[in-house]
């Protein structure tokens, strides 16, 4: 039987490998979806069942986990240098000659022609066909140990197929974001009102040195590998070694040419100049590599870049215009932005009209004055972004641009978030914008999903004092909304079927439609599970809250202050009597017993499995006190790493018991199992 068992989750791990590299680096799926999400599911089902199996390279381990671990230091065994860079085709013309003329007449030249893709540089190495490390570029000498991220790039591979790879090797490449997932990331953060990644390097990078790797795994990052290193390449040249690591499973970009001629380069970089902007990622050049290993040693390096390898990079499309005004937005949260409301112009295919300004620093480090002639680039691609000014063009005795001190919306003064760039309006509960986002985002499709209610109604409702707030949805009635105009009975009779409805949204979901600042999905998944209930989220401190693993002091801090507010505390308790769920179900708890009954468990040090807060939850679910000393009445410590040793003394001292979070895991699931 187990023989069986281990059978099976061998082949599945082979197959779901394998139909991962048909689909996330060949591009070119044979199962449908459905068919793919079933074998995973069974896979997850047996390794669940059999923890014996557990293997770190599975392909269920791809979704990361939330340890909040800091990323450890590593030498890179050969630096990562950087190319020299060129926006003149002469240049790169140039560059080549000058290699014809180091290696001689006799030799033939061949170049590498390559996209150069913008994102952020990687390190892998293998050994035995496992990836053991993933290391970031750091300053080139020594670079941050990101392997637990990087695992969640489907496109990377974990374990390669049976190939002639040596035992030990490393290869380079750059991790991505496609424009699709930027786009859609940057959506969710203008949404809750996050500052915005300004394209998808910025994006990438950031993502790769996120804590959270199921974070990571979210973000739908991509990667090519485009270097082979190491004392024993299977070739003799850079075209053909690429070739190689194709085969074994790497994901190489399919648009790599051999290149015969100068002339041949010029060609290359014209087709790609155009052609670039159809791709799914972002590249920001081409990288052109001479492609004899042996040429490349004759060449060397130069202390930061090698002297067989050159970028050439792309000219940002930009266009200049006039600067009509600049509007003062606000926000569901508050927040100000400032638009830079333009002269239309044409710009890579699109008219441009309006440009967003970020903060006030960008328009006094730009040194915008009114009516100014601007330049507007678009930030790869898509997202336009003033990036100078020309100051020939500058009217006379023109202003600088101010940024407003009042709110446009309600008129109450501004005030800045501390250490941030940012100006908010601080009138929550009356200013029009800020109430009527917080309405619409309550009832949105991923929060109460309260259909019938979009933004022209939830105007109409604020217009008519109908609604001023969450809570007074629940007071809706079919006599009340059929005085609306042209709202008939049986759009009122969806409206309050949604209402209706919306009390059975999950607890989760009801932390995330409240709009705390800052706290968007993920977080407030994360509040509500450690706090179980309302009432115990309420009465954390920023301390309980900051122990939680991945709240950190700034959204501990909005949250106490969230719930420091009367309005806040009346509208949520005009939710609980509407009969909202304000607490976890059974079934979402961790698990509850009565095996703590009567136990009183302190718990210290720090954990990897779960954070203090959910232990603390666990403790109280399964029937046990928590408390914070240690005293002859303490059933047992619940220690993690790092121990206080005045702890460690006195409990030694009172012959208390000191179990690990194994060993408590294990306790709880014996009796849920
Ligand atoms: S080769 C010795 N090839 O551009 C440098 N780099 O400044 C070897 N990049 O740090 C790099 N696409 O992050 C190479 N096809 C490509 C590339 C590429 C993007 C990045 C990489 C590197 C930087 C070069």
């Amino acid at each position: 039987m187990d023989n069986e068992v281990k059978n099976r989750i061998y082949s599945l791990r082979n197959e779901l490998n394998y139909h991962n590299r048909l689909y996330y680096i060949n591009n070119s799926p044979s199962i449908s979806d459905i068919e793919y999400d079933r074998m995973m599911h069974e896979l997850l089902e047996l390794e669940n069942q059999y923890p014996e199996y557990y293997d770190q390279y599975s392909p269920t381990q791809r979704v990361g986990n939330d340890h909040n671990e800091g990323f450890a230091q590593v030498t890179h065994e050969r630096p990562m240098l950087s190319l020299s860079n060129t926006y003149s085709i002469d240049e790169v013309a140039d560059f080549i000659k000058r290699a014809y003329k180091e290696l001689g007449d006799s030799e033939e030249v061949k170049i590498v022609g390559e996209l150069k893709y913008d994102g952020t540089s990687i390190s892998l190495q293998y050994e035995n066909g496992r990836l053991v490390r993933a290391v970031t570029r750091g300053d080139g000498v020594r670079g941050d140990d990101v392997t637990r991220n990087v695992m969640t790039i489907k496109s990377i591979p974990l374990v390669l197929p049976k190939g002639n790879y040596p035992y030990k090797f490393e290869v380079r490449g750059e991790i991505l974001m496609p424009w699709t997932s930027f786009e859609e990331l940057n959506k969710e953060r203008a949404y809750n009102e996050e500052p915005l990644f300004a394209n998808p390097r910025n994006a990438a990078a950031g993502s790769i040195k996120m804590q959270n790797s199921q974070e990571v795994a979210h973000r739908k990052l991509d990667a090519y590998i485009y270097y082979f290193l190491g004392d024993n390449l299977p070739y003799d040249n850079h075209y053909d070694n690429l070739k190689a690591i194709k085969e074994w499973g790497f994901k190489v970009s399919p648009h790599i040419s051999l290149l015969n001629t100068v002339e041949e380069v010029r060609e290359f970089i014209n087709v790609w100049d155009i052609k670039r902007k159809e791709l799914p990622v972002a590249t920001d050049g081409l990288v052109f590599k001479i492609n004899s290993l042996r040429q490349q040693e004759i060449l060397g390096n130069t202390s930061k870049s090698p002297r067989w390898g050159v970028a050439y990079k792309f000219q940002a499309e930009r266009a200049e215009t006039r600067l009509k005004y600049v509007s003062f937005e606000t926000g569901r949260m508050g927040v100000i932005t400032p638009v830079a409301n333009l002269e239309p112009v044409l710009l890579s295919g699109t008219i441009v009209k309006r440009a967003s300004l970020h903060n006030d620093d960008i328009i006094k480090s730009l040194d915008i004055h009114e009516g100014d002639s601007l330049y507007v680039e678009k930030g790869g691609e898509i997202i336009p972004k003033i990036v100078g000014v020309n100051k020939t063009l500058r009217i006379k005795g023109s202003m600088p641009v101010q940024f407003v001190t009042h709110c446009q919306e309600c008129g109450t003064e501004l005030e800045r978030i501390e250490g941030e760039a940012a100006w908010t309006c601080p009138n929550k509960n009356y200013c029009p914008p800020q109430i009527k986002g917080k309405i619409e985002h309550f009832v949105g499709r991923k929060m109460m999903n309260i259909d019938g209610i979009g933004e022209e109604l939830v105007d109409r409702l604020y217009s008519v004092e109908m609604v001023r707030n969450v809570a007074d949805l629940y007071d809706l009635t079919m006599e009340r909304l059929l005085t609306l105009d042209r709202l008939k009975e049986k759009s009122a009779m969806r409206i309050l079927k949604g209402i209706e409805e919306s009390k059975q949204v999950s607890y989760r979901r009801v932390v995330y439609a409240l709009s705390i600042p800052n706290v968007g999905e993920t977080m407030a998944k994360i509040l509500a599970n450690a706090s179980v209930n309302i009432d115990r989220l309420m009465s954390m401190t920023v301390e309980e809250l900051s122990s939680i693993n991945e709240i950190g002091p700034i959204i501990a801090k909005n949250v106490v202050e969230f719930f420091e507010q009367a309005s806040n505390i009346a509208i949520i308790e005009r939710l609980r009597i509407a009969g909202v769920k304000l607490a976890l179900d059974e079934s979402e708890q961790i698990s509850k017993t009565d095996v703590l009954s009567g136990k009183t468990i302190v718990i210290s040090g720090v954990f990897k499995n779960h954070s203090r807060e959910e232990y603390k939850a666990m403790i109280e679910n399964n029937g046990g006190k928590n408390s914070g000393s240690i005293s002859a009445k303490t059933a047992f410590i619940l220690a993690g790493e790092n121990m206080g040793p005045s702890k460690l003394e006195k409990a030694k001292q009172l012959s208390v018991p000191i179990i690990n979070e194994e060993e408590f895991i294990a306790m709880l699931e014996k009796v849920t199992s």
